[in-house]
């Protein structure tokens, strides 16, 4: 096993206390379960409880550059587990190892951006009927099958991880806060202190990117469309406006947004020479990496993860990780603790749509209350943090509607 599973896995304790129970009742035994999901050291502890649970897993990564390679080579060599995974070169070698995932004809599906999900309503119909249902991670995952329910296309009931409780205000807000900048230090060694930091989308994720940056002493503006998150953004004391001013004070932009073309090629011109730009948000559309391209009249790679680009105004633009998720592409993904939670609910939710799954329709489906109050009482307790519970005077009183004064 590569040392970097064993790490994981070592920090991974909420997982690790549900391993036994996944493997003793015996829900997942024999359950094809294809994956595809960022192919690092945590995900790989996930195939690894779910394949120690008796699930058959086929898994790749769901994106073409965030694979771990020697995780994922790690990976290959356990039983029950198909790892497809590499750094892809082209998007044609991603969607054929996304193929070679589904070729083991699934019982359950386990997503991360709906690529997976997509492909099985499209090109791989003929495996519709076999899928009891699936799991989605990610915000734009969800808001893809939120379409494909509302134009009444989805096949199978989908369990929403990304809006549990304890994924979106952990993984979300804090995972993105960290992981984003772990990407930007190691793609630029620079200095985030006294510099403007614009976060585009005040999300979970923006949330959790500007929270990092005021604490690495960034001056933080805010983008957004959304009325009410713009008014929260301000009133948690960071600066609100346009992303076409915005970029005219940058020293970074850095985008989260779940949405594409968050900043346009003609508003980077009158960036401030040396900005860098860097995206949080899982597609590579957040910022126009193609009309970068026509635009700019010299391109070249500075550092392994960043590409200068010249504008015909002479000055020049930092692009991090291919526009790609920079936290993954350049940085190590969310925190060992973050992921130990977000997949305790994966694998929970997997559990639970193998043994109840046939009983329901299709629809995307919030996560059951008790997985998140599972999940937060486990970690609560590898805390070892206590907390008061209800007196059943307590209790009567907040059923009641009578009891007042
Ligand atoms: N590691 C594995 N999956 C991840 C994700 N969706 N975001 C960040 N890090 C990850």
């Amino acid at each position: 096993m590569h040392e970097r599973i064993e790490w994981a896995s070592n920090h991974m304790s909420v997982l690790g206390a549900l391993r036994k129970d996944l493997k003793k009742n015996g829900f997942l035994k024999n359950k094809k379960i294809s994956m595809a999901l960022h192919v690092e050291a945590k995900t790989a502890v996930l195939a690894i409880t779910l394949a120690s649970a008796g699930a058959e897993i086929a898994i790749t990564s769901c994106n073409p550059l965030t694979t771990d390679p020697p995780v994922a080579s790690s990976l290959s060599k356990v039983k029950g587990i198909k790892c497809y995974a590499r750094k892809f070169e082209s998007s044609g070698e991603y969607y054929e190892a996304l193929h070679k995932v589904l070729d083991i004809g699934p019982d359950i599906l386990i997503d991360d951006g709906a690529d997976l999900i997509k492909l099985v309503h499209t090109e791989r119909r003929e495996l519709l009927d076999g899928v009891i249902g699936a799991n989605e991670e990610t915000t734009t995952g969800v808001i893809r099958l939120r379409a494909m329910e509302k134009a009444g296309v989805l096949r199978f009931p989908v369990f929403d991880v990304n809006d549990a409780r304890m994924k979106h205000l952990f993984d979300n807000r804090y995972g993105t806060g960290q992981s984003t900048f772990d990407g930007i230090f190691s793609a630029t060694n620079l200095l985030i202190a006294g510099k403007t930091v614009v976060v585009a989308g005040y999300g979970w994720c923006g949330r959790g990117i500007a929270m990092r940056a005021r604490g690495l002493g960034a001056d933080v503006i805010v983008t957004e469309v959304n009325p009410v998150k713009a008014i929260e953004a301000r009133m948690d004391g960071f600066r609100v406006m346009p992303v076409g001013k915005a970029v005219e004070v940058a020293d970074f932009v850095i985008t989260a947004t779940g949405c594409r073309d968050v900043v346009s090629a003609k508003q980077l011109l009158r960036a401030k020479d040396g900005v860098v730009l860097a995206n949080a948000g899982h597609f590579d559309v957040e910022i126009p990496k193609a009309e970068i391209e026509r635009l700019a009249v010299k391109k070249r790679r500075v550092r392994d993860h960043t590409v200068e680009y010249l504008l015909p105004n002479r000055k020049r633009i930092y692009l991090l990780a291919d526009g790609r998720l920079v936290n993954l592409v350049a940085g190590q993904g969310h925190p060992v603790e973050i992921m130990d939670m977000s997949f305790a609910i994966q694998a929970l939710c997997a559990q639970h749509l193998a043994a109840n799954g046939k009983k329901l329709s299709q629809g995307v489906y919030p996560v059951p209350e008790e997985i998140d109050e599972r999940v937060a009482t486990l970690k609560l307790k590898e805390l070892g943090i206590e907390i008061d519970h209800l007196t059943e005077g307590q209790k009567k009183y907040l059923a009641s509607w009578e009891e007042g004064t």
